[in-house]
């Protein structure tokens, strides 16, 4: 009997290319880095795709005294080393004809009146029919003024039966109360299905490709679980500092600058169980699902379950780097952790008893984001493990940046006359596979966005659900443990080693 892939009209796969309905994208704190750096990049390159509705326009809404022609010169500079392909003189001046800016400090109603006047006539001039994409790339202190002025303006809904969507940049609050506060705010403006909340990790190539190397593949899933894993070790380490970004840095640490967006974002797709569909209810009710089982982790057990550590002066790339205490913005006493690694346990069926190792930091020895899943060994060994044969556990990597790619380790034998074990590997790259560049994150995102496909993009309850497993950890780390210190360029400190070594297991050498 020939096998059968079940197919069913709920699951529509992965998304056709598709062109959205002409739009304004309107980019509250527009005067960033974030707009220069990332979102306008990203937009220019789907317009050299053709990716973009005619009409296509950007509005930037901030404080500073720019105007037009400002705003179109200060995006140009930063394009030739922002944008991956560069930019083209003829398609950029087409383009930059559709940008423009309104200057307005987030809290004065008649900048949100002047606004609607501007995309009003926009909608005339350039034919964007009343579609509206908000984009708030603001400190968070600003999010809640901006929301009231948009619903006082009317700006939360869209004359001519367009269609009006709000992109919230993270950190979503600061912990699970000013999240659900925030959730709140939101709720009396805007609908849920007008609301998307932004995780850049998600936009990854490698991030979207989880799903598929779990769900469009039949060898994997049956192994995907306590029977055969033994852990699973997510790592997403960084070379860069703070950045000049101390100020932010210093309330944020990496707990809430990475792992309760990026690092929840992985580990949920690692672990969550298949969807019924690949749409976005169907995916977030599982990723929600995979939240709600895992088990907090209580204040009076942060020193059994968590490492924060901070990092002192020292070498990375061979060059000498100021410590944490040192960096611009940062006070000489801070607390703040540039270093977080967690063990969670996921309880469900398919999960219970196995070790999820989340670590996270600032000034590690190189760049480097991976999930890796650690299986069980042989039941029964034939093979002596003595010096000539290195028996080492099979682990299938999946390499999130940079060197993209997935790669499954096992034992094999070494050539020759006597029986000598080694660990190889086989390896996928993209590069290799594909030839073709990844699109930047913010490229498919936005798209997405202008699409109005949420799949992407966080919903309410899956924030509030990671904000309850980070908040009681924040809580028992304001009385309980100590925070440990590694040199820059090194890959954490000694209590992070004791701590994983505690269970039986090493942290991969990356
Ligand atoms: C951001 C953090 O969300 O992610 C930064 O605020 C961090 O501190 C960055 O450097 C990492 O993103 P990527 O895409 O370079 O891994």
């Amino acid at each position: 009997m020939e096998a059968t892939t079940a197919t069913n009209p709920l699951r529509t796969g992965l998304r056709m290319q598709r062109t959205p309905e002409p739009c304004t994208v309107v980019i509250f704190g527009s005067t960033g880095d974030l707009t220069h750096r990332k979102l306008v990049p990203a937009l220019y390159n789907l317009q050299r795709e053709r990716l973009l509705p005619p009409g296509f326009s950007i509005v930037g809404f901030a404080r500073r005294d720019w105007d037009d022609a400002y705003f179109r010169e200060s995006l140009r500079k930063e394009m030739e080393q922002y944008s991956r392909s560069g930019v083209q003189d003829s398609l950029w001046e087409s383009f930059a004809e559709g940008i423009f800016f309104n200057r307005s400090s987030f809290d004065d109603p008649a900048g949100y009146q002047e606004l609607a006047r501007r995309l009003n006539e926009i909608d005339e001039q350039r034919g964007t029919g009343g579609n509206r994409l908000l984009y708030l790339s603001t400190p968070p202190g600003a999010y809640v003024d901006i929301i009231q002025q948009l619903g006082a303006a009317g700006l939360n809904r869209s004359p001519n039966g367009g269609w009006t969507r709000i992109i919230i940049e993270k950190p979503f609050g600061r912990d699970l109360a000013s999240a659900q506060a925030l959730n709140a705010e939101i709720h009396k403006v805007f609908d849920e299905s007008q609301v998307y909340r932004i995780d850049h990790y998600l936009g990854k190539e490698t991030v979207q490709n989880i799903m598929v190397f779990r769900f469009a593949n039949g060898i994997f899933e049956p192994i995907w679980n306590r029977r055969y894993v033994d852990h699973v070790q997510i790592t997403v380490a960084e070379n860069i500092g703070v950045e000049g970004r101390g100020n932010y840095y210093e309330r944020a640490g990496a707990m809430r600058d990475m792992v309760q967006n990026h690092l929840m974002q992985l580990l949920t797709l690692t672990a969550m169980e298949p969807p019924v569909g690949y749409d976005a209810d169907a995916v977030r009710d599982e990723k929600v699902k995979a939240l709600r089982a895992i088990r907090p982790i209580a204040p009076a057990e942060v020193d059994r379950y968590t490492v924060r550590s901070q990092y002192a002066g020292g070498t990375v790339n061979g060059q000498a780097v100021p410590g944490y205490l040192e960096e611009a913005g940062v006070a000489v006493d801070s607390r703040t952790e540039s270093y977080v690694a967690i063990q969670f346990f996921i309880e469900n069926w398919r999960w219970a008893g196995v070790p999820f190792f989340l670590r996270t930091a600032k000034r590690m020895p190189k760049r480097v984001s991976e999930i890796a899943i650690q299986f069980r060994s042989a039941p029964l060994m034939l093979f002596d493990s003595g010096p000539q044969n290195n028996i080492e556990p099979n682990v299938l990597t999946i390499k999130v940046q940079p060197d993209e790619g997935i790669s499954l380790k096992f034992g094999s034998k070494v050539p020759g006359q006597v029986s000598q074990i080694r660990p190889v590997t086989m390896d996928f790259r993209y590069n290799a596979s594909f030839g073709v560049e990844s699109p930047e994150a913010y490229e498919r995102l936005q798209l997405d966005a202008m699409l109005g496909d949420s799949t992407l993009f966080t919903r309410s309850d899956e924030v509030e659900a990671s904000w309850s497993l980070i908040t009681p950890i924040h809580q028992g780390w304001e009385t309980a443990q100590a925070l440990s210190t590694y040199e820059a360029g090194t890959w954490g400190s000694q209590a992070a080693d004791e701590f994983i070594e505690r269970t039986g297991r090493k942290w991969r050498r990356l």
